[in-house]
């Protein structure tokens, strides 16, 4: 539903002022709405962990317009990187480096790595390049939530606390950005998302080796709570089979692709009728909310074929289901 706020804008110029004055800002990126702030003011970071009930702990992403920008956030940048920006860039990639001296420690969590990208979305990329710094950016969301993939979750998210809202339209991936670092020159991916493994192995040319949240502590966002709403929810393989465990319960059913299951359910959704991937990952995070909204007693989901960014869905499903 449309929200009636003055908060949501569409107005590039009066965001830049508002970052430019440390406020933050709420921008549209391909992967899900971010909170922006100057990424060189630790005034405006604080606002972020603030906003967001954000754990000091939890280090932030760094946003750039441009690759060229790169050497002022990073020392050192490894020759695997240029050939992952050439091919991601602008796009939902991650990439940890060894943070430059421009860069507080309040961005990176007291880490002498820092987290950045460059995101593909037309009005931000505008943005960044009418600003004199690059911007730091979290999910748009009070920590633990679902990310928000329109303004209207901003919003809904944030509340009375809510920042002015850029208005870029629905995000076209749906989820978080993949998170891949370097140790001793070998490539780590430390967060799954809107890139596959295969995709950044066949670039590479190597196996890419996965570093979950159970051994990572390189990576504290992602602890096991995470992307969760406010319904209790579980995944399942079997549908039929998880349905009759509740009986007199006002169940939702979050089914991968079409089911003769969901025509009997009340309160369904369906990720991808045709069963696509990346589709069922650009409805994931709106159909999640759409079903939070329900007041129901539980949510059920399906998992996805775990292949592709299958992988990053199932990633995401499992942590909201802990
Ligand atoms: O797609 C995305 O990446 C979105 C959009 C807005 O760009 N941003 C996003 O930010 O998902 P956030 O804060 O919700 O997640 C950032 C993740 C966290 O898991 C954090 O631990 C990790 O990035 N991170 C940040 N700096 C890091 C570092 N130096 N080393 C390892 N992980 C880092
Ligand atoms: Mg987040």
């Amino acid at each position: 539903m449309k929200k009636n706020t003055p908060l949501i804008i569409d107005d590039i110029k009066a965001a830049a002022t508002a970052l430019s004055n440390d406020e933050l800002v709420a921008i549209p990126t391909e992967t899900v709405y971010g909170l922006a702030a100057n990424a060189f003011s630790e005034k405006a970071i604080d606002k972020i962990y603030q906003t967001k009930n954000r754990p000091q702990t939890n280090p932030l992403i760094v946003h750039l317009h441009d690759v060229k920008e790169l050497p002022k956030i990073a020392k050192t940048i490894p020759k695997e990187v240029e050939l992952l920006a050439h091919h991601f860039w602008p796009g939902p990639l991650t990439i940890v480096l060894e943070k430059s001296d421009a860069i507080s420690t309040k961005v990176t969590a007291g880490k002498n790595t820092v987290a950045v990208r460059v995101p593909n979305h037309q009005m931000t990329l505008a943005l960044l390049r009418s600003l004199k710094f690059p911007l730091v950016a979290p999910s748009a969301n009070k920590s633990n939530h679902i990310s928000p993939t329109c303004p209207e979750h901003v919003y809904n998210s944030l509340g009375k606390d809510s920042p002015l809202i850029l208005d870029g339209g629905t995000c076209t991936k749906g989820i978080e950005s993949t998170i891949i670092g370097f140790k001793n020159n070998t490539p780590i991916i430390y967060r799954l998302g809107s890139i596959s493994k295969e995709d950044l192995e066949a670039v590479l040319g190597t196996s890419v080796q996965l570093v979950t949240h159970e051994v990572s502590s390189i990576a504290p966002g992602m602890q096991k709570k995470h992307y969760a709403p406010r319904t209790p929810f579980i995944t399942c393989t079997d549908m039929k089979v998880e349905l009759e465990k509740y009986p007199n319960k006002k169940i939702g059913g979050l089914f991968f692709t079409g089911h003769p299951l969901a025509e009997q359910m009340t309160h369904y959704r369906v990720l991808s009728s045709t069963g696509a991937v990346e589709e069922a990952m650009a409805n994931l995070y709106r159909m999640m909310h759409e079903l939070d909204e329900l007041g129901l007693d539980i949510i059920i989901s399906e998992l996805a074929p775990n292949q592709g960014v299958g992988a990053s869905i199932n990633d995401r499903l499992t942590r909201a289901s802990s």
